[in-house]
């Protein structure tokens, strides 16, 4: 098997996947957490081929990007069984792309080590500026407000922070999600990195606040 040649193809199929994406799956987001997972599974000793591989397929089977979950999984499946001799390689990735592309960030944990390195570089993916980059192109996407103080009401502190807000706005999202992330981190390298841009992300929240907020006391 010639790697080089392997993640080059995988790149190619992944970039011609996601080239008409406009929900965060773009191919620099696959890009990033292609770096991450391959830095984490350097400090962790993992096995950075099947890391690689599933950073780059991760989200080709996303139910947003195919019929059903179980048709794009099979896609992916059938893909790697056309590229691999090696059916435990192939099975390995499957496994990583099941279990993290669906959990909602709170699922089950990840079962094998490639598998926590690739989930906390996707995790991080969703921190600090780019997180909230995403975050607010998703839901401009989805036609959704990024904020509405009638649902978050103003006077609402942030040292009651991760308290559940109402549905559906940008804000909310890092209420429901984003904060809850860097206590779900695997690795300590992931872990470090998280609590970097989780600190940013509340930085930005309370200047947010302040903001909206000027002006009319
Ligand atoms: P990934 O596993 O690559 O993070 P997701 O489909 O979970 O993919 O999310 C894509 C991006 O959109 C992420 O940055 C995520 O935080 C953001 N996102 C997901 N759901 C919402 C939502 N309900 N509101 C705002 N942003 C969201
Ligand atoms: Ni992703």
């Amino acid at each position: 098997m010639n790697i080089p040649q392997l993640i080059k193809q995988t790149e190619e199929y992944v970039k011609d996947q996601l080239a008409h994406d406009t929900t965060g799956h773009d191919w620099f987001h696959i890009e990033r957490v292609r770096n991450m997972a391959r830095e984490i599974a350097g400090i962790e000793q993992a096995d950075v081929l099947v890391c690689t591989l599933a950073a780059l397929l991760h989200d080709v089977a996303d139910e947003k990007l195919n019929p059903s979950k179980e048709a794009g999984l099979q896609k992916v499946r059938d893909w790697l069984e056309a590229q691999l001799e090696d059916r435990e390689i192939t099975e390995h990735i499957m496994l990583i792309i099941e279990t993290m592309s669906f959990s909602g960030g709170g699922g089950a944990p990840m079962q094998t080590l490639e598998g926590r390195v690739v989930q906390d570089a996707d995790r991080l993916d969703a921190l600090g500026a780019i997180g909230i980059t995403r975050t607010l192109v998703f839901s401009g996407a989805k036609g959704r407000p990024v904020y509405d103080p009638q649902i978050s009401p103003r006077d609402e502190s942030l040292k009651q922070e991760y308290r559940d807000y109402s549905k559906g706005t940008a804000v909310n999202h890092f209420y429901e999600k984003l904060l809850k992330l860097k206590d779900l981190m695997n690795t300590d390298h992931g872990r470090e990195l998280a609590e970097e841009r989780h600190a940013f992300m509340l930085v930005f929240l309370e200047q947010f606040y302040k903001e909206w907020n000027e002006g009319s006391e």
